[in-house]
């Protein structure tokens, strides 16, 4: 079993060992269905055995499947090597990971990102945009109308109500000391890298992707939420390391938040042209890297952003074999 060697020696390996355990039922999905285990009781998603019979149950199962293999369901429209199930956990259904339910209770809403009311199916839109780095399928398109779907499925119970149970990220307080960078580089060493890669490139067995990526060209793009290191830090506080979410501090969060949103990854399909103009435009906030200096090269700059589009997995990732089928 190679990925014991691969791994050996570190405490984190023992967490990715049990992870890739976990996933060998249910490929990529560590809580699939009725097993989700929420982070807070908060908010208790109907299970796969209720999705009715007839077209409308058909549409929820395309919408699920689309959720957990996008690339296999929605290739057109993907641009990337990410699931919405990565960030999006338990396929839609993890209190405290941004699930669909509450999700889909509290449109249409104002976004200040694009300045005007959006529909639950324009939210969807974004997502495909920036965090599949991907096309934006048409208002209507079969694969928004079963992504929707799948929503308001998970939705059964909860009040129309953009505060509804489980929504988003939990609050995480400002840390004591500023984010650094070289604290967060340590902490992703100790905690994240036997999963995720040394290189943040993720990990796959067999042809699949069994840890995503987080930055570099099969990553999000920069205009993606996780891409705010607000955002990162709240949900990597809430939900990493896997197995383990909750153990870091609340600084090693915005630490390790800090470095992996100060990598390069591909553009911001927003980009004017001009990196600071572009930061001026969309990224003016203490929470994005875009635009800033680190290690003598900026952030968003052409000349150290990698291509669109997905690539294959980089060869020198280390690849888990053996059971982690
Ligand atoms: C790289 C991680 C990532 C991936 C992949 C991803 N999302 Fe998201 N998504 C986020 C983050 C982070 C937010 C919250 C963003 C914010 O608040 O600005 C979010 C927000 C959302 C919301 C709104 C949630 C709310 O409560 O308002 C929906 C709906 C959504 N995503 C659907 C999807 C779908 C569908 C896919 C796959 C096509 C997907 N996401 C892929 C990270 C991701
Ligand atoms: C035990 C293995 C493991 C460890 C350790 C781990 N992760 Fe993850 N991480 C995963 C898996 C698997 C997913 C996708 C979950 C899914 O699809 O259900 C994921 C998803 C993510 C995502 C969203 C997807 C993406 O590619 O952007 C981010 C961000 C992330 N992890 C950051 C971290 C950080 C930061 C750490 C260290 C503090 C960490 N992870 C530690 C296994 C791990």
């Amino acid at each position: 079993m190679r990925i014991g060697s691969a791994l050996a020696g570190t405490a984190a390996s023992m967490a990715a060992l049990a992870a890739l355990a976990t996933l060998v039922g249910g490929w990529g999905l560590p809580w699939s269905g009725d097993d989700a285990k929420p982070a807070a009781k908060t908010y208790e998603p109907p299970p796969n055995s209720a999705i009715p019979e007839g077209k409308f149950g058909d549409e929820v199962r395309l919408g699920q499947n689309i959720f957990r293999e996008p690339g296999t369901y929605a290739a057109h429209y993907v641009g990337n090597d990410l699931r919405c199930s990565n960030c999006h956990l338990a396929a839609g259904r993890l209190a405290g990971s941004a699930p669909m339910g509450p999700a889909y209770t509290a449109y249409p809403a104002y976004r200040a990102k694009n300045g005007h009311v959006n529909s639950f199916e324009e939210r969807l839109q974004g997502c495909f945009r920036y965090s599949m780095n991907g096309k934006v399928p048409p208002l209507g398109d079969p694969v928004l109308v079963a992504l929707e779907s799948y929503s308001y499925f998970l939705a059964k119970g909860l009040p129309v109500d953009e505060k509804a149970p489980g929504r988003g990220f939990p609050e995480l307080p400002k840390p004591p000391l500023p984010a650094d960078f070289a604290r967060g580089g340590q902490v992703y060493a100790q905690h994240c890298a036997s999963c995720h890669g040394p290189d943040g490139q993720g990990q796959s067995s067999g042809g699949k992707i069994a840890f995503p990526p987080l930055w570099g060209p099969r990553s999000f793009n920069w205009g993606a939420g996780m891409g705010s290191v607000k955002n990162a830090a709240e949900f990597i506080h809430a939900n990493m390391p896997l197995g383990l979410a909750g153990s870091l501090s609340d600084q090693e969060a915005w630490d390790v938040a800090t470095y992996m949103d100060s990598q390069v990854r591909p553009q911001d399909p927003r980009f004017t042209g001009d990196v600071q103009e572009t930061r001026m435009k969309f990224h003016n906030t203490p929470t994005s890297m875009y635009g800033r200096t680190v290690n003598g090269a900026v952030l968003g700059d052409p000349a150290v952003t990698p291509p669109a589009g997905t690539v294959p997995p980089a060869a020198s990732a280390p690849t888990p074999s053996g059971e982690a089928k």
